[in-house]
């Protein structure tokens, strides 16, 4: 009897994976939006091929990819359980022979939801670092899709098998003007143009056709060990008991969230035809902070991987790849340079976004 009901649990769970990976591999395409949790290029490209230099890409690529990271991203694990070749930066693309069908990245490193001018139109203090900001990116998509697909009803055949992710994008909007010494008081009211943004974006990708789409939140920021560091004594003085993140940060992080879920409920009523995802990459990564040794991460959650030294790792005028001081064994570190995660984080957030509970509705059903 014993070994019957182990036959049938393994049958049910090798059962249960099969069925995920065949919802999964339906896509034949993904197309990404964002800034640097997901940029696979794009900015190197931008810049001629500055940043980031070595030793980002040190665990899987074995050399910088452009990819702020040592190793994959979430984007590429994602990637790779739909059974597609990881994604191609759009600036890659414009310019050679590459085949677009299979998906491509538009995610550039530093961009923002918001057009620059936006902040230096509210005398918000923004650190600029890409002019590349979802408006951008959606306008390389529109040039991109003559590429993809021509008659409305090629295009409808097309779109039903794309996977499109709007974001992780708008955590730049507040983190950047934060650095710069931005109050929750200047950021908190822009909490719906931001939202209002990435809803728009979603929008007009549903307006071309687009039917399967993921959105997802911002991260619980403050758990990064870029905040930790340089928060004010106020804010550090709250840091969370059991997870030693910093309270104030993490709640602003919940508000832009719960301020999306809501925008993105009303979009799911216009646009009854598309299926929209919200993806909670808070909790996602929350849980990392919360059990690390679960894990496989050591219990200094907050001490970067790379950086210059000093107890956090973490200098902001030193960052990882200037002068680096590189951990032995990245895959127990949860932040790889204070500010962007390890390949091992990455690995489990999608994980929880393709296995486990963390789309809403699920992704995999
Ligand atoms: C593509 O190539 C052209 C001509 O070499 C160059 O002017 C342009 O900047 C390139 N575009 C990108 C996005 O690299
Ligand atoms: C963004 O565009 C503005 C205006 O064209 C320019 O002055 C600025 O240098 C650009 N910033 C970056 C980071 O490319
Ligand atoms: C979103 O689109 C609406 C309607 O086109 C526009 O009025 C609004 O300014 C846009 N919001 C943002 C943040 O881009
Ligand atoms: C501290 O973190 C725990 C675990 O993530 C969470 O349940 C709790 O609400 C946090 N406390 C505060 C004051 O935010």
């Amino acid at each position: 009897m014993k070994y019957i009901a182990i036959i049938l649990i393994l049958l049910q769970c090798c059962l249960a994976l099969k069925a995920n990976s065949m919802i999964l591999h339906k896509y034949e395409s993904i197309f990404n939006f964002g800034d640097s949790l997901s940029d696979t290029g794009n900015f190197l490209r931008s810049t001629g091929g500055h940043a980031p230099t070595s030793p980002y890409g040190k665990t899987f690529f074995g050399h910088p990819t452009g990819r702020y990271s040592d190793g994959r991203l979430a984007i590429d694990f994602i990637a790779e359980a739909v059974g597609l070749p990881s994604l191609k930066p759009y600036l890659e693309v414009v310019n050679g022979s590459v085949d677009a069908r299979g998906g491509v990245n538009f995610a550039v490193a530093g961009a923002t939801a918001l057009d620059p001018k936006f902040f230096a139109a509210r005398g918000i203090p923004a650190l600029i670092m890409t002019n590349h900001s979802l408006s951008v990116q959606l306008e390389w998509f529109k040039k991109l899709k003559s590429s993809l697909c021509t008659t409305k009803q090629d295009c409808d055949t097309y779109f039903k098998k794309s996977l499109f992710l709007v974001g992780e994008i708008g955590g730049n909007d507040y983190n950047l003007a934060f650095a710069l010494g931005a109050t929750f008081e200047q950021l908190r009211p822009i909490v719906p143009n931001v939202v209002g943004a990435i809803t728009n974006a979603t929008s007009m990708l549903i307006e071309e056709g687009v039917v399967e789409l993921v959105v997802p939140g911002n991260l619980p920021i403050g758990c990064l060990t870029s905040f930790i560091t340089t928060a004010p004594p106020f804010i550090k003085d709250d840091a969370n008991t059991t997870t030693g993140c910093l309270n104030r940060y993490n709640e602003f992080a919940r508000y832009h969230n719960d301020y999306l879920q809501r925008e993105l409920q009303l979009l799911r009523q216009k646009y009854s035809h598309a299926r929209i995802i919200y993806a909670d990459y808070y909790g996602d990564a929350l849980r990392l902070f919360e059990s690390p040794v679960q894990y496989g991460f050591s219990k200094s959650t907050h001490v970067a991987c790379c950086g210059a030294g000093g107890p956090f790792n973490f200098n902001v005028r030193m960052m990882c790849g200037s002068t680096s001081n590189v951990c032995k064994d990245p895959s127990a570190s949860i932040l790889w340079d204070g500010v962007h995660f390890t390949e091992a984080a990455y690995g489990h957030m999608a994980k929880g976004l393709l296995e486990g509970p963390f789309t809403s509705p699920r992704l995999v059903a």
